[in-house]
Protein backbone atom coordinates (compact mmCIF):
# COMPACT_ATOMS: atom_id res chain seq x y z
CA UNK A 1 0.00 0.00 0.00
CA UNK A 2 1.19 3.58 -0.07
CA UNK A 3 2.40 3.17 -3.75
CA UNK A 4 2.23 6.33 -5.92
CA UNK A 5 0.08 5.94 -9.21
CA UNK A 6 1.47 7.63 -12.44
CA UNK A 7 -0.75 8.70 -15.08
CA UNK A 8 0.99 8.12 -19.05
CA UNK A 9 -0.66 10.89 -21.01
CA UNK A 10 -2.13 9.94 -23.80
CA UNK A 11 -2.34 11.38 -26.97
CA UNK A 12 -5.74 13.33 -27.91
CA UNK A 13 -5.66 11.71 -31.38
CA UNK A 14 -3.49 9.63 -33.45
CA UNK A 15 -4.58 10.41 -36.76
CA UNK A 16 -1.94 12.64 -36.76
CA UNK A 17 1.08 9.78 -36.09
CA UNK A 18 3.64 9.21 -39.02
CA UNK A 19 3.81 5.76 -39.98
CA UNK A 20 5.48 4.61 -43.17
CA UNK A 21 3.80 1.25 -44.13
CA UNK A 22 6.04 -1.15 -46.49
CA UNK A 23 5.09 -1.72 -49.66
CA UNK A 24 3.11 -4.99 -48.76
CA UNK A 25 1.31 -2.63 -46.08
CA UNK A 26 0.41 -0.22 -48.61
CA UNK A 27 -0.58 -2.11 -51.43
CA UNK A 28 -3.21 -4.11 -48.76
CA UNK A 29 -4.69 -0.86 -46.76
CA UNK A 30 -5.17 0.91 -49.82
CA UNK A 31 -8.76 2.21 -50.28
CA UNK A 32 -9.51 -0.18 -53.27
CA UNK A 33 -13.20 -0.31 -54.99
CA UNK A 34 -14.27 -3.60 -53.28
CA UNK A 35 -13.38 -2.04 -50.20
CA UNK A 36 -15.87 1.40 -50.88
CA UNK A 37 -18.51 -1.21 -51.93
CA UNK A 38 -17.98 -3.50 -49.22
CA UNK A 39 -18.63 -0.54 -46.94
CA UNK A 40 -21.39 0.85 -48.40
CA UNK A 41 -22.80 -2.57 -47.78
CA UNK A 42 -21.94 -2.80 -44.30
CA UNK A 43 -23.81 0.32 -44.10
CA UNK A 44 -26.96 -1.07 -45.98
CA UNK A 45 -26.97 -3.60 -43.32
CA UNK A 46 -27.24 -0.77 -40.46
CA UNK A 47 -29.85 1.10 -42.16
CA UNK A 48 -33.20 1.10 -41.10
CA UNK A 49 -35.35 0.13 -44.32
CA UNK A 50 -32.66 -0.73 -46.48
CA UNK A 51 -33.34 -3.81 -48.80
CA UNK A 52 -29.90 -5.34 -48.91
CA UNK A 53 -29.34 -7.81 -52.03
CA UNK A 54 -25.46 -7.03 -52.09
CA UNK A 55 -24.15 -9.28 -49.73
CA UNK A 56 -22.60 -13.10 -49.77
CA UNK A 57 -23.79 -14.24 -46.79
CA UNK A 58 -25.48 -18.12 -47.12
CA UNK A 59 -29.34 -17.97 -46.38
CA UNK A 60 -30.50 -19.40 -42.60
CA UNK A 61 -31.98 -22.50 -43.39
CA UNK A 62 -33.85 -23.54 -40.61
CA UNK A 63 -33.99 -27.08 -40.48
CA UNK A 64 -30.04 -26.54 -40.83
CA UNK A 65 -30.00 -24.01 -38.56
CA UNK A 66 -31.64 -26.41 -35.86
CA UNK A 67 -29.19 -28.94 -37.06
CA UNK A 68 -26.40 -27.00 -36.12
CA UNK A 69 -28.22 -26.34 -32.58
CA UNK A 70 -28.34 -29.44 -32.09
CA UNK A 71 -24.91 -30.80 -32.97
CA UNK A 72 -22.94 -27.99 -30.81
CA UNK A 73 -25.22 -29.15 -27.52
CA UNK A 74 -24.26 -32.88 -28.41
CA UNK A 75 -20.52 -31.76 -28.99
CA UNK A 76 -20.92 -29.83 -25.77
CA UNK A 77 -21.99 -32.46 -23.95
CA UNK A 78 -19.80 -34.88 -24.90
CA UNK A 79 -16.97 -32.72 -24.37
CA UNK A 80 -15.97 -32.53 -27.86
CA UNK A 81 -16.26 -28.90 -27.88
CA UNK A 82 -14.45 -28.38 -25.22
CA UNK A 83 -11.67 -30.48 -26.57
CA UNK A 84 -11.50 -29.07 -29.69
CA UNK A 85 -11.55 -25.54 -28.10
CA UNK A 86 -8.50 -25.99 -24.99
CA UNK A 87 -5.78 -27.27 -27.80
CA UNK A 88 -4.00 -26.71 -30.95
CA UNK A 89 -4.57 -28.53 -34.21
CA UNK A 90 -1.50 -28.93 -36.56
CA UNK A 91 -0.77 -26.97 -39.23
CA UNK A 92 -2.03 -29.31 -41.87
CA UNK A 93 -5.47 -28.97 -39.73
CA UNK A 94 -7.97 -31.12 -37.31
CA UNK A 95 -6.20 -34.84 -38.39
CA UNK A 96 -8.94 -36.50 -37.60
CA UNK A 97 -11.49 -34.32 -39.78
CA UNK A 98 -8.71 -34.81 -42.53
CA UNK A 99 -9.10 -39.14 -42.02
CA UNK A 100 -12.48 -39.06 -42.35
CA UNK A 101 -13.21 -36.54 -45.01
CA UNK A 102 -10.48 -38.93 -47.23
CA UNK A 103 -12.08 -41.61 -46.59
CA UNK A 104 -15.26 -40.34 -47.45
CA UNK A 105 -14.06 -38.93 -50.52
CA UNK A 106 -12.32 -42.25 -51.47
CA UNK A 107 -15.95 -44.40 -50.91
CA UNK A 108 -18.16 -42.02 -51.79
CA UNK A 109 -16.63 -40.14 -55.03
CA UNK A 110 -14.19 -43.14 -55.54
CA UNK A 111 -11.01 -40.56 -55.75
CA UNK A 112 -7.72 -42.01 -54.64
CA UNK A 113 -7.20 -39.43 -51.35
CA UNK A 114 -5.06 -40.01 -48.43
CA UNK A 115 -4.90 -37.78 -45.60
CA UNK A 116 -1.79 -36.35 -47.00
CA UNK A 117 -4.13 -34.52 -49.72
CA UNK A 118 -5.96 -32.57 -47.61
CA UNK A 119 -5.33 -29.37 -45.46
CA UNK A 120 -7.14 -26.94 -43.78
CA UNK A 121 -7.18 -23.40 -43.80
CA UNK A 122 -8.93 -20.23 -41.84
CA UNK A 123 -12.00 -19.89 -44.69
CA UNK A 124 -11.16 -20.78 -48.17
CA UNK A 125 -10.34 -16.87 -48.43
CA UNK A 126 -7.15 -17.46 -46.58
CA UNK A 127 -6.67 -20.41 -49.05
CA UNK A 128 -6.26 -18.81 -52.46
CA UNK A 129 -4.50 -15.51 -50.90
CA UNK A 130 -2.17 -18.90 -49.68
CA UNK A 131 -2.34 -20.42 -53.23
CA UNK A 132 -2.45 -17.62 -55.82
CA UNK A 133 0.99 -16.56 -54.05
CA UNK A 134 2.68 -19.70 -53.95
CA UNK A 135 2.10 -20.49 -57.96
CA UNK A 136 2.14 -16.91 -58.61
CA UNK A 137 4.14 -13.71 -58.50
CA UNK A 138 8.01 -12.64 -59.12
CA UNK A 139 10.31 -15.95 -59.10
CA UNK A 140 13.46 -16.77 -58.22
CA UNK A 141 14.61 -15.94 -61.92
CA UNK A 142 13.20 -12.89 -61.92
CA UNK A 143 10.51 -13.76 -64.00
CA UNK A 144 6.71 -13.13 -63.21
CA UNK A 145 4.23 -15.87 -63.02
CA UNK A 146 0.23 -15.41 -63.51
CA UNK A 147 -2.93 -16.77 -62.91
CA UNK A 148 -5.31 -17.36 -65.67
CA UNK A 149 -8.68 -16.94 -64.90
CA UNK A 150 -10.35 -18.38 -68.34
CA UNK A 151 -13.65 -17.82 -67.81
CA UNK A 152 -14.41 -13.65 -66.85
CA UNK A 153 -16.73 -12.78 -64.92
CA UNK A 154 -15.30 -14.42 -61.57
CA UNK A 155 -15.18 -14.12 -57.88
CA UNK A 156 -14.65 -10.61 -56.57
CA UNK A 157 -12.57 -11.78 -54.04
CA UNK A 158 -9.77 -12.89 -55.90
CA UNK A 159 -9.27 -9.43 -57.10
CA UNK A 160 -6.71 -8.34 -54.83
CA UNK A 161 -4.99 -10.74 -53.48
CA UNK A 162 -1.74 -10.81 -55.08
CA UNK A 163 1.85 -10.13 -53.23
CA UNK A 164 2.55 -8.50 -56.67
CA UNK A 165 0.94 -6.15 -59.05
CA UNK A 166 -0.67 -7.73 -62.46
CA UNK A 167 -0.76 -11.12 -61.19
CA UNK A 168 -3.98 -12.18 -63.01
CA UNK A 169 -4.97 -12.69 -66.70
CA UNK A 170 -9.04 -13.07 -67.64
CA UNK A 171 -10.47 -14.52 -70.64
CA UNK A 172 -13.99 -12.80 -71.90
CA UNK A 173 -16.85 -15.48 -72.37
CA UNK A 174 -18.47 -16.51 -75.01
CA UNK A 175 -22.24 -15.63 -74.62
CA UNK A 176 -25.16 -18.38 -75.32
CA UNK A 177 -28.86 -16.43 -75.78
CA UNK A 178 -31.20 -18.91 -73.95
CA UNK A 179 -35.04 -19.50 -74.34
CA UNK A 180 -37.27 -17.39 -71.92
CA UNK A 181 -34.45 -14.49 -71.68
CA UNK A 182 -31.93 -16.21 -70.02
CA UNK A 183 -27.95 -16.23 -71.12
CA UNK A 184 -25.05 -18.31 -70.36
CA UNK A 185 -21.53 -17.98 -70.47
CA UNK A 186 -18.78 -20.31 -71.60
CA UNK A 187 -15.40 -20.37 -71.76
CA UNK A 188 -13.67 -19.16 -75.06
CA UNK A 189 -11.07 -21.98 -75.88
CA UNK A 190 -10.47 -20.32 -79.02
CA UNK A 191 -9.03 -16.96 -77.43
CA UNK A 192 -7.55 -18.62 -74.60
CA UNK A 193 -4.04 -18.17 -74.42
CA UNK A 194 -1.81 -19.84 -71.89
CA UNK A 195 1.18 -18.08 -72.59
CA UNK A 196 4.52 -19.07 -70.83
CA UNK A 197 3.80 -16.87 -68.06
CA UNK A 198 0.66 -18.87 -67.02
CA UNK A 199 1.72 -21.01 -63.67
CA UNK A 200 -2.38 -21.74 -62.77
CA UNK A 201 -5.56 -21.73 -64.20
CA UNK A 202 -8.06 -20.92 -61.52
CA UNK A 203 -12.16 -21.56 -62.16
CA UNK A 204 -14.94 -21.02 -59.48
CA UNK A 205 -17.86 -23.50 -59.78
CA UNK A 206 -20.42 -22.39 -59.61
CA UNK A 207 -19.14 -19.13 -60.23
CA UNK A 208 -19.47 -16.38 -58.05
CA UNK A 209 -21.14 -14.00 -59.53
CA UNK A 210 -22.77 -15.85 -62.47
CA UNK A 211 -24.36 -18.63 -60.75
CA UNK A 212 -22.61 -20.13 -64.14
CA UNK A 213 -21.56 -24.58 -64.02
CA UNK A 214 -18.94 -24.90 -66.38
CA UNK A 215 -20.18 -27.94 -68.10
CA UNK A 216 -18.51 -31.27 -67.33
CA UNK A 217 -16.66 -31.38 -70.97
CA UNK A 218 -14.98 -27.27 -70.40
CA UNK A 219 -14.00 -28.42 -67.18
CA UNK A 220 -12.55 -31.56 -69.06
CA UNK A 221 -10.87 -29.43 -71.48
CA UNK A 222 -9.24 -26.80 -68.90
CA UNK A 223 -8.00 -30.16 -67.27
CA UNK A 224 -6.25 -31.62 -70.07
CA UNK A 225 -4.94 -28.18 -71.19
CA UNK A 226 -3.58 -27.38 -67.17
CA UNK A 227 -1.87 -31.20 -67.81
CA UNK A 228 -0.39 -30.89 -71.18
CA UNK A 229 1.47 -27.16 -69.68
CA UNK A 230 2.69 -28.79 -66.74
CA UNK A 231 0.76 -26.28 -64.59
CA UNK A 232 -2.30 -27.06 -61.77
CA UNK A 233 -5.87 -26.26 -62.02
CA UNK A 234 -7.49 -24.75 -59.15
CA UNK A 235 -11.51 -25.22 -58.78
CA UNK A 236 -13.14 -23.07 -56.44
CA UNK A 237 -15.63 -25.18 -55.15
CA UNK A 238 -16.97 -22.73 -52.65
CA UNK A 239 -20.89 -23.61 -53.58
CA UNK A 240 -20.62 -27.24 -55.02
CA UNK A 241 -21.00 -30.41 -54.92
CA UNK A 242 -20.99 -33.05 -53.01
CA UNK A 243 -21.26 -30.14 -50.22
CA UNK A 244 -22.72 -27.77 -49.99
CA UNK A 245 -23.97 -28.74 -53.00
CA UNK A 246 -25.78 -25.33 -53.99
CA UNK A 247 -26.17 -26.70 -57.85
CA UNK A 248 -29.03 -27.46 -60.15
CA UNK A 249 -27.72 -28.35 -63.16
CA UNK A 250 -25.67 -31.45 -63.77
CA UNK A 251 -21.93 -31.18 -62.51
CA UNK A 252 -19.66 -34.21 -62.35
CA UNK A 253 -17.05 -33.18 -59.09
CA UNK A 254 -13.81 -33.58 -60.76
CA UNK A 255 -10.17 -34.44 -58.78
CA UNK A 256 -6.94 -35.77 -60.05
CA UNK A 257 -3.29 -34.47 -58.32
CA UNK A 258 -2.99 -31.77 -61.14
CA UNK A 259 -6.07 -29.89 -59.61
CA UNK A 260 -6.61 -28.38 -56.77
CA UNK A 261 -10.11 -28.41 -55.33
CA UNK A 262 -10.71 -25.54 -52.57
CA UNK A 263 -13.73 -26.11 -50.52
CA UNK A 264 -15.30 -24.73 -47.60
CA UNK A 265 -17.71 -25.05 -44.66
CA UNK A 266 -19.38 -21.54 -45.43
CA UNK A 267 -22.24 -21.92 -47.69
CA UNK A 268 -22.62 -25.27 -45.60
CA UNK A 269 -24.44 -22.16 -43.12
CA UNK A 270 -20.87 -21.78 -41.13
CA UNK A 271 -19.69 -18.95 -42.40
CA UNK A 272 -18.68 -18.06 -39.23
CA UNK A 273 -16.36 -21.75 -38.11
CA UNK A 274 -14.03 -20.09 -40.96
CA UNK A 275 -12.84 -23.48 -42.72
CA UNK A 276 -11.64 -23.99 -45.96
CA UNK A 277 -10.41 -27.09 -47.13
CA UNK A 278 -7.81 -27.50 -49.95
CA UNK A 279 -7.37 -30.63 -51.57
CA UNK A 280 -4.09 -31.47 -54.16
CA UNK A 281 -0.88 -32.88 -54.34
CA UNK A 282 1.10 -33.64 -51.48
CA UNK A 283 3.30 -31.29 -52.77
CA UNK A 284 1.06 -27.92 -52.34
CA UNK A 285 -0.35 -29.91 -49.23
CA UNK A 286 2.86 -29.78 -47.19
CA UNK A 287 2.99 -25.90 -48.67
CA UNK A 288 -0.10 -24.79 -47.28
CA UNK A 289 0.80 -26.83 -43.90
CA UNK A 290 4.12 -24.64 -43.85
CA UNK A 291 2.07 -20.96 -44.19
CA UNK A 292 -0.58 -22.29 -42.12
CA UNK A 293 2.10 -22.78 -39.21
CA UNK A 294 4.11 -19.26 -40.17
CA UNK A 295 0.61 -17.60 -40.67
CA UNK A 296 -1.59 -18.95 -38.02
CA UNK A 297 0.15 -21.78 -36.13
CA UNK A 298 -2.78 -23.98 -37.03
CA UNK A 299 -6.14 -23.49 -38.28
CA UNK A 300 -8.86 -22.78 -36.20
CA UNK A 301 -11.21 -26.63 -35.20
CA UNK A 302 -14.03 -25.64 -34.07
CA UNK A 303 -15.77 -25.72 -37.35
CA UNK A 304 -13.57 -28.97 -38.61
CA UNK A 305 -14.91 -30.62 -35.24
CA UNK A 306 -18.19 -30.01 -36.07
CA UNK A 307 -17.70 -31.54 -40.28
CA UNK A 308 -16.29 -34.61 -38.36
CA UNK A 309 -19.56 -34.92 -36.25
CA UNK A 310 -20.91 -34.47 -39.79
CA UNK A 311 -19.15 -37.19 -41.20
CA UNK A 312 -19.71 -39.34 -38.46
CA UNK A 313 -23.53 -38.92 -38.70
CA UNK A 314 -23.30 -39.58 -42.45
CA UNK A 315 -24.78 -36.20 -42.84
CA UNK A 316 -22.89 -33.97 -44.59
CA UNK A 317 -23.41 -35.49 -48.04
CA UNK A 318 -27.24 -36.23 -47.33
CA UNK A 319 -27.81 -32.59 -45.52
CA UNK A 320 -26.05 -31.17 -48.82
CA UNK A 321 -28.36 -33.00 -51.11
CA UNK A 322 -32.03 -33.33 -49.31
CA UNK A 323 -32.13 -29.93 -47.33
CA UNK A 324 -29.78 -27.22 -48.82
CA UNK A 325 -29.89 -28.04 -52.67
CA UNK A 326 -33.75 -28.11 -52.16
CA UNK A 327 -33.93 -24.59 -50.31
CA UNK A 328 -32.03 -22.62 -53.07
CA UNK A 329 -33.40 -24.43 -55.58
CA UNK A 330 -36.89 -23.28 -54.72
CA UNK A 331 -35.91 -19.75 -53.44
CA UNK A 332 -33.90 -19.17 -56.83
CA UNK A 333 -36.92 -20.09 -59.56
CA UNK A 334 -39.28 -17.68 -56.89
CA UNK A 335 -36.80 -14.83 -57.44
CA UNK A 336 -36.98 -15.00 -61.48
CA UNK A 337 -40.56 -15.32 -61.02
CA UNK A 338 -40.22 -11.39 -59.16
CA UNK A 339 -38.26 -10.46 -62.05
CA UNK A 340 -40.39 -11.14 -65.04
CA UNK A 341 -43.15 -9.56 -63.01
CA UNK A 342 -41.53 -6.44 -63.14
CA UNK A 343 -38.49 -6.51 -66.07
CA UNK A 344 -39.17 -7.89 -69.22
CA UNK A 345 -36.62 -9.92 -71.68
CA UNK A 346 -36.54 -6.82 -73.51
CA UNK A 347 -35.24 -5.23 -70.30
CA UNK A 348 -33.08 -7.64 -68.81
CA UNK A 349 -31.59 -10.96 -69.36
CA UNK A 350 -30.63 -13.09 -66.71
CA UNK A 351 -27.94 -16.00 -66.24
CA UNK A 352 -28.87 -19.69 -66.36
CA UNK A 353 -29.15 -20.07 -62.13
CA UNK A 354 -27.21 -23.05 -62.39
CA UNK A 355 -25.95 -22.82 -58.87
CA UNK A 356 -24.14 -20.43 -55.82
CA UNK A 357 -26.53 -17.63 -54.34
CA UNK A 358 -26.76 -14.52 -57.01
CA UNK A 359 -28.65 -14.16 -60.03
CA UNK A 360 -26.54 -11.95 -62.43
CA UNK A 361 -28.62 -9.50 -64.42
CA UNK A 362 -27.58 -8.11 -67.87
CA UNK A 363 -29.38 -5.12 -69.14
CA UNK A 364 -28.39 -5.38 -72.27
CA UNK A 365 -29.67 -1.77 -74.05
CA UNK A 366 -29.48 0.27 -70.85
CA UNK A 367 -28.48 3.65 -70.92
CA UNK A 368 -26.49 4.21 -68.27
CA UNK A 369 -23.69 2.01 -66.73
CA UNK A 370 -24.62 -0.23 -63.78
CA UNK A 371 -22.02 1.79 -61.65
CA UNK A 372 -24.89 5.14 -61.81
CA UNK A 373 -27.28 2.57 -61.41
CA UNK A 374 -26.23 1.45 -58.40
CA UNK A 375 -25.79 4.91 -56.98
CA UNK A 376 -29.34 5.77 -58.03
CA UNK A 377 -30.93 2.60 -55.93
CA UNK A 378 -28.17 3.06 -52.95
CA UNK A 379 -30.08 6.35 -52.94
CA UNK A 380 -33.24 4.93 -52.70
CA UNK A 381 -31.85 2.38 -50.53
CA UNK A 382 -31.42 -0.53 -52.56
CA UNK A 383 -28.14 -2.11 -52.72
CA UNK A 384 -26.74 -4.43 -55.43
CA UNK A 385 -23.64 -5.10 -56.98
CA UNK A 386 -22.35 -3.36 -60.55
CA UNK A 387 -20.90 -5.82 -62.44
CA UNK A 388 -17.66 -4.08 -63.75
CA UNK A 389 -16.07 -5.11 -59.73
CA UNK A 390 -16.36 -9.04 -61.06
CA UNK A 391 -13.46 -8.68 -64.32
CA UNK A 392 -10.45 -9.21 -62.13
CA UNK A 393 -7.27 -9.43 -64.77
CA UNK A 394 -9.36 -8.13 -68.15
CA UNK A 395 -7.01 -6.04 -69.61
CA UNK A 396 -9.53 -4.11 -71.77
CA UNK A 397 -12.24 -2.74 -70.16
CA UNK A 398 -15.35 -4.65 -71.69
CA UNK A 399 -18.72 -3.21 -72.36
CA UNK A 400 -20.91 -5.86 -70.68
CA UNK A 401 -19.02 -5.54 -67.70
CA UNK A 402 -20.71 -1.87 -67.24
CA UNK A 403 -24.45 -3.77 -68.20
CA UNK A 404 -24.31 -6.01 -65.67
CA UNK A 405 -25.74 -6.53 -61.92
CA UNK A 406 -25.41 -9.13 -58.87
CA UNK A 407 -27.89 -9.51 -56.64
CA UNK A 408 -27.93 -12.05 -54.01
CA UNK A 409 -31.39 -13.88 -54.08
CA UNK A 410 -31.61 -14.90 -50.20
CA UNK A 411 -33.03 -12.51 -48.54
CA UNK A 412 -37.20 -12.36 -47.78
CA UNK A 413 -39.29 -12.76 -50.75
CA UNK A 414 -41.17 -9.21 -49.98
CA UNK A 415 -37.83 -7.32 -49.38
CA UNK A 416 -36.67 -9.12 -53.31
CA UNK A 417 -39.75 -7.56 -54.69
CA UNK A 418 -39.57 -4.15 -53.71
CA UNK A 419 -36.04 -4.08 -54.13
CA UNK A 420 -36.64 -5.41 -57.56
CA UNK A 421 -39.63 -3.07 -58.29
CA UNK A 422 -37.68 -0.33 -57.53
CA UNK A 423 -35.04 -1.43 -60.15
CA UNK A 424 -37.32 -1.71 -62.81
CA UNK A 425 -38.40 1.92 -62.22
CA UNK A 426 -34.68 3.35 -61.98
CA UNK A 427 -34.55 1.17 -65.44
CA UNK A 428 -37.48 2.71 -66.76
CA UNK A 429 -36.33 6.13 -65.45
CA UNK A 430 -33.06 5.78 -67.42
CA UNK A 431 -35.04 4.83 -70.79
CA UNK A 432 -37.16 7.97 -70.83
CA UNK A 433 -33.86 10.05 -69.75
CA UNK A 434 -32.02 8.98 -72.90
CA UNK A 435 -35.24 9.42 -75.08
CA UNK A 436 -35.02 13.49 -74.11
C1 LIG B 1 -16.70 -18.29 -55.13
C2 LIG B 1 -16.27 -18.10 -53.71
N1 LIG B 1 -15.13 -18.65 -53.32
C3 LIG B 1 -14.68 -18.51 -52.07
C4 LIG B 1 -15.37 -17.77 -51.13
C5 LIG B 1 -14.77 -17.60 -49.78
O1 LIG B 1 -15.50 -18.26 -48.79
P1 LIG B 1 -14.93 -18.60 -47.36
O2 LIG B 1 -13.65 -17.84 -47.13
O3 LIG B 1 -16.00 -18.19 -46.43
O4 LIG B 1 -14.66 -20.08 -47.35
C6 LIG B 1 -16.57 -17.17 -51.49
C7 LIG B 1 -17.32 -16.36 -50.52
O5 LIG B 1 -18.32 -15.76 -50.78
C8 LIG B 1 -17.03 -17.33 -52.82
O6 LIG B 1 -18.17 -16.78 -53.23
Amino acid sequence: MGGVLYFIPIPKTDVNIVMKFSQFGNKFTKDSGITRLMNDLNQGLRTPGAIMLGGGNPAHIPEMDDYFQQILTDMTLSGQLNETLCNYDGPQGKNTLINALAQELREKLGWEIQPQNIALTNGSQSAFFYLFNLLAGRTEDGSIKRVLFPLAPEYIGYSDSGLDEGLFVANKPTIELLPNGQFKYHVDFDHLNISEDINLICVSRPTNPTGNVITDEELLRLDGLAQQHNIPLLIDNAYGVPFPGIIFSEATPLWNPNIILCMSLSKLGLPGSRCGIIIANEKIINAVSNMNGIISLAPGGVGPAIALEMIRRDDLFRLSQNVIQPFYKKRVNRVIEIIRRHMSEDRCLIHKPEGAIFLWLWFKNLPITTEVLYQRLKKRKVLMVPGHFFFPGLEHDWPHAHQCMRINYIPDEEKIEEGIRILSEEIEIAHREAEY
